[in-house]
């Protein structure tokens, strides 16, 4: 799961080879491609601009895959049923599996991955502000599914045609796990809203918690989003902000109804001249509180991150170790 939200700056991008002046013929080829929507590839020549939006969002998406584990990995233990605990296990491997593809695609992009750990470890990496929420029921796992993997999947279906290639491949597979993912969270709710009045009652409660953080999951309006114009010319961004969150609402407010929880949002209603849904406004004040490290969990998802990176060295020793090992028989056996 991830949203663009987190395209915003921070202290993370990687230095990175200064490149000088392109000679026009390459920018020109570079422009020629971005306009018959042709794909960039790794060995294309590419402006520095273009290189480094890539490195920071692509790690920052990254980085919400694997922190994202964190909000649902607390329920694993506490699954109601065998099938639950077996659904939330595949689920949340699924994302940590996500992360790994795309630090594999920012790594394409010139960036080791330890730079990009590292600007997560110190805090200086962005990843999306709503894995800083907690998890309070266990309606909250359905309601993650339902709605905050429901949002990463508008958000990422566009990523699928991004100009970079190894992004947009990298987004297919990944936005048929999130339709999983949604679709499990959507079920778990629908059984739960046919039992009893507290079970009902958990799920409306979770519902009130999450909508407005994953209606701010899709980042910061047009008219402030200062990366929208520049990530729309070059191919890497092909919906603005506004639009996405427009469209999440439209989708989910019949699936709201069909689930029997009520959307909490007074203004929340069908504008029958747009043909689409009015909603309220959004507590901003509260999302850069959150990305800015104040939300009820930023610290305990970065320390239980870098606990278990450190927890891990003895994995990555060993499996470095072995590599060395093979490859000094290679070389004998070739010798
Ligand atoms: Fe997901
Ligand atoms: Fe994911």
């Amino acid at each position: 799961m991830y949203t663009q939200s987190l395209d915003v700056p921070d202290g993370s991008a990687p230095a990175l080879t200064a490149v000088g002046a392109a000679p026009d013929a390459l920018q020109t080829r570079f422009d020629e491609k971005i306009d018959a929507d042709q794909k960039i590839e790794p060995q294309d020549w590419m402006p520095e601009a273009y290189r480094r939006t890539l490195v920071r969002q692509i790690s920052q998406h990254a980085h919400s895959e694997i922190i994202g584990m964190q909000p649902e990995g607390n329920w694993i233990s506490r699954a109601p049923s065998l099938k639950r605990k077996a659904i939330l296990l595949a689920k949340v491997q699924d994302e940590g599996g996500h992360g790994l593809y795309l630090y594999s695609a920012a790594e394409t992009l010139g960036v080791g991955r330890d730079s990009l750990l590292d600007a997560l470890h110190t805090g200086k990496a962005k990843y999306s502000s709503i894995f800083n929420y907690p998890t309070l029921l266990w309606a909250d796992v359905g309601v993650i599914g339902w709605l905050v993997d429901g949002a990463a999947i508008m958000n990422q279906v566009p990523i699928c045609r991004c100009s970079y290639g190894p992004y947009a491949r990298a987004m297919i597979r990944i936005c048929k796990e999130e339709s999983f993912h949604q679709r499990q969270g959507f079920e778990s709710l629908m059984v739960q809203m046919q039992g009893t009045a507290e079970q009902r009652a958990m799920v409306q409660d979770a519902v009130n918690r999450w909508w407005w953080p994953v209606l701010a999951m899709f980042g910061p309006p047009d008219a402030a989003s200062t990366n929208t114009a520049q990530g729309m010319r070059w191919g890497i961004k092909r919906i603005s902000n506004d639009d996405l969150r427009q469209k999440f609402v439209d989708a989910t407010v019949p699936q709201a109804a069909v689930l029997g929880v009520t959307l909490p949002d007074p203004d929340l209603k069908w504008n029958e001249d747009r043909q689409q849904h009015d909603y309220g406004a959004i507590d901003w004040d509260e999302f850069w509180e959150v990305v800015n490290g104040n939300g009820p969990c930023n610290k305990e998802r970065l320390a239980n991150r870098v606990k278990a990176h450190e927890d891990g060295q003895w994995v990555r020793d060993a499996a470095q170790a072995h590599a060395a090992k093979q490859r000094a028989r290679q070389l004998k056996e070739a010798a």
